[in-house]
C-alpha cells in the first residue's frame, strides 16, 4: 500500500487536469514537525492561473477533498496537510501481512521468464576464493528474490575446468603427485603440484614442451589424459560442495568451461561468416573499436580458443536452451571490461538478445584494508572462515543462552548466516574488510541481530500462546498505533517495495538493509512496550510481533540465512 499514492488519488480528484500525478507526486513534501500531517500538498504553483492566494486556494481544497481515507484533512496556510488514518492503515497492513504469510511481498513482475544466473564458477584444482563466495551468496540470493517477484532463475556454476593449466597439472601430478595424497587433501594437493611445476620449469623449459603435449593429448580426447583431468574436476568438485552445502546453494547446472569445447567451432563460423574476424599477428581477433573496447581475442596463434571464446558459446547456448528474457553473469568487477567486449561481439553477430546480457559486478574483499593476495600470503580460507564464525557463535550462545537445546544447530546457522549477511549487507560494487569479530556481534548491523530480532518475536509468541493468547487483527480488532508502532507498521508496508528495488537493481544490500532497519524498529518497540499486558490491545500487538517475525524471516529467506526459532 503505497500512502502518497493514496494522498495523490485524493488530489488528482479536485486539482486541475494540467496536473499530472507525477508531478502531484513530486510536490508531496513530508512535514518537519508531525502535528503538520504525514503529507503536505504546497498550493504556490497554482496561485497564477487559478488567480487566486495559495492560502485561498489550500482552505478550498481542503474543503473539497475526500476525507474518508484520512484521519484528517487540513488547510494550514498555503498547504493541504494530510493525516493518514494510521490505525485504519495499521490494520489493513497487518490483516494482509497475517493473511499472506510468507507470500507477502510477492509480486509478478517476470511473468515466469528463465533467467539464467552465472554465479560462483570457481576454478577446478584452485582453492574456492572470497570472490567467489561473494558471487554464490550474490547469486543465491538474486535467485531467491527473481522466484520472488516470478521470474525462473535457473543457477548455472560456470567451472573453469579447462586450459591449458591442465596440461601442466597432468605434467606435474605425473611426476610429484601420489593418488593417496590427492585423494586425502584434493585442492591443497593439486595446487601444490602446480606451484611447484612453475617453480621447476624456470630451470627445466622441457617441462612446458610436455605440457603443452598433455594438454594437445586432452583436447584430443586421449584417455589417459581425460580420466586425469575427470578425475581433478571430480575431487575438485566434491571439495566445493562441502561449502556449498554449508551455505546451502545448489546448482541447476555444472556445465563449466569444458562444456563448450564442441560449441565454439559454430562461433568461429559465425564471425567468419559475417566477416568479422580478423587476423592480427597471427591470432583471430574481432575489432571493437567502435564500443572504444579493446579487440577480443578468439583464437590464439596455435588455435587454441579462449575464455571469451568460451564464454559467446555459452551466451548462445543459454539462449536457445532457455530462451531467456535476461541472462546474470555475477562476476567480480575486474572482469568489466570482459563482459562488454562479450556483448559487444555477440551485438556485432547480429545477436539482438545481447541487451537482456547483463554483468552483475561486486567489489573485492579486503583485510586490513588490503587486498588478499596469495603471494603475499593474505589469503582467507572459506571453511576456516565459516568454521571460526560457527565458533564465535556458539560462544555467544553460550553466554547468552546456555540452555538452548540445539545449540550446535544454532551455531551453524547463526556463524554461516553471519557471513552470508555481511557480504550481502554491502552495496556489492563496494570493497569492504573482513573481520571475523565484526561479522558475528549480536549487535550492530549484522547477521545474528536480525536473527536475533526474530528468535524475539518467535519467544513473544510462545509465551502469549502459553497464556492462552492468539494474535488477532481485523474488523473487531484494531490497532491504536503510537510512534514506535506506526514505525515498525511504515516498515512492514514498505517490504513489497524493497523487494522490487532489490531486484531492479540486482541488490541485495536493499533487503539487508531492510531487514536490519525494521529490527531496529522492532527492538525499539519492544523495549518501550508491554507488548504481553493483558489489555484490549493484547491480540493486535500480538499481530504486530508476528507480522514481524514473518518479514524478518522471509527477508533472511531472500539473503539465503536461516531464522532459527530460539538462540
Ligand atoms: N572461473 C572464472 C574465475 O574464477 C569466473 C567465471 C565467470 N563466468 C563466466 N561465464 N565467465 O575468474
Amino acid at each position: 500500500m503505497d500512502f502518497k499514492e493514496q494522498v495523490v488519488a485524493s488530489l488528482k480528484q479536485v486539482l486541475p487536469t494540467e496536473l499530472t500525478t507525477e508531478k502531484i507526486t513530486a510536490l508531496l513534501e513530508v512535514p518537519k514537525n508531525d502535528k503538520m500531517g504525514d503529507l503536505a500538498f504546497p498550493t504556490f504553483i497554482l496561485a497564477k492561473s487559478l488567480h487566486q492566494s495559495p492560502v485561498k486556494i489550500a482552505a478550498d481544497l481542503a474543503e473539497k477533498i475526500d476525507q474518508t481515507n484520512f484521519e484528517k484533512v487540513q488547510a494550514v496556510g498555503p498547504y493541504v496537510n494530510f493525516f493518514l488514518n494510521k490505525q485504519k492503515l495499521g490494520t489493513e497492513i497487518l490483516r494482509v501481512v497475517l493473511q499472506q504469510q510468507a507470500e507477502y511481498g510477492d509480486q509478478d513482475l517476470g511473468h515466469g521468464g528463465n533467467v539464467p544466473i552465472d554465479m560462483s564458477s570457481p576454478n577446478i584444482a584452485k582453492p574456492m576464493s572470497m570472490g567467489h563466495l561473494r558471487s554464490t551468496v550474490i547469486g543465491n540470493s538474486l535467485a531467491y528474490l527473481l522466484t520472488k517477484v516470478n521470474y525462473h532463475p535457473i543457477k548455472i556454476n560456470h567451472l573453469g575446468d579447462w586450459g591449458t593449466q591442465f596440461g601442466k597439472l597432468i605434467t606435474a601430478y605425473k611426476k610429484w603427485g601420489s593418488e593417496a595424497e590427492v585423494k586425502a587433501d584434493p585442492i591443497n594437493k593439486l595446487l601444490a603440484y602446480y606451484v611447484r611445476f612453475h617453480q621447476e620449469d624456470v630451470d627445466h623449459p622441457e617441462l612446458d614442451d610436455e605440457a603443452r603435449a598433455w594438454f594437445k593429448r586432452l583436447e584430443d580426447g586421449d584417455p589417459e589424459a581425460m580420466e586425469l583431468w575427470k578425475w581433478f574436476r571430480e575431487v575438485s568438485l566434491q571439495t566445493f560442495m562441502k561449502v556449498y552445502q554449508r551455505l546451502h546453494v545448489e546448482f541447476d547446472s555444472y556445465n563449466g568451461e569444458a562444456f563448450y569445447n564442441d560449441k565454439m567451432a559454430e562461433i568461429v563460423e559465425i564471425l567468419e561468416k559475417k566477416n568479422l574476424l580478423q587476423e592480427s599477428q597471427g591470432a583471430q581477433i574481432v575489432d571493437l573499436s567502435k564500443y572504444n573496447l579493446n579487440p577480443a581475442l578468439i583464437k590464439k596463434t596455435d588455435g587454441a580458443t579462449l575464455y571469451i571464446t568460451r564464454d559467446l558459446a555459452a551466451a548462445l547456448y543459454r539462449k536457445r536452451t532457455y530462451q531467456f528474457v535476461q541472462s546474470l553473469y555475477v562476476v567480480g568487477n575486474e572482469q568489466t571490461n570482459h563482459f562488454k567486449q562479450l556483448k559487444a561481439v555477440l551485438k556485432e553477430m547480429g545477436e539482438d538478445w545481447s541487451d537482456q546480457v547483463h554483468h552483475i559486478p561486486f567489489g573485492l574483499i579486503t583485510q586490513g584494508g588490503h587486498k588478499l593476495s596469495t603471494r603475499a600470503g593474505r589469503v582467507i580460507l572459506l571453511e576456516k572462515v565459516l568454521d571460526d564464525a560457527v565458533e564465535l557463535a556458539q560462544k555467544q550462545i553460550e553466554q547468552k543462552n546456555p540452555a538452548l537445546k540445539n545449540k550446535a544447530q544454532v551455531a551453524e546457522q547463526v556463524g554461516v548466516g553471519a557471513v552470508i549477511f555481511h557480504d550481502l549487507k554491502n552495496e556489492r560494487l563496494n570493497n569492504f574488510d573482513f573481520d571475523l569479530a565484526e561479522v558475528v556481534r549480536f549487535e550492530g548491523e549484522t547477521g545474528p541481530y536480525v536473527q536475533y530480532s526474530h528468535a524475539r518475536a518467535q519467544s513473544i509468541l510462545r509465551k502469549a500462546k502459553n497464556l492462552g493468547v492468539e494474535p488477532a487483527i481485523g474488523e473487531d480488532i484494531s490497532i491504536a498505533p503510537d510512534e514506535d508502532t506506526w514505525n515498525v507498521l511504515k516498515q512492514l508496508n514498505d517490504f513489497p517495495v524493497a523487494i522490487k528495488r532489490a531486484v531492479q537493481e540486482y541488490e541485495p544490500s536493499v533487503i539487508a538493509k531492510y531487514a536490519l532497519h525494521l529490527a531496529k524498529s522492532f527492538n525499539q518497540y519492544y523495549a518501550h512496550t508491554r507488548v504481553l499486558a493483558e489489555d484490549n490491545q493484547l491480540a493486535s500487538r500480538l499481530a504486530l510481533v508476528k507480522s514481524v517475525a514473518i518479514v524478518l524471516q522471509e527477508a533472511l529467506r531472500l539473503l539465503g540465512v536461516a531464522a532459527p526459532n530460539e538462540m
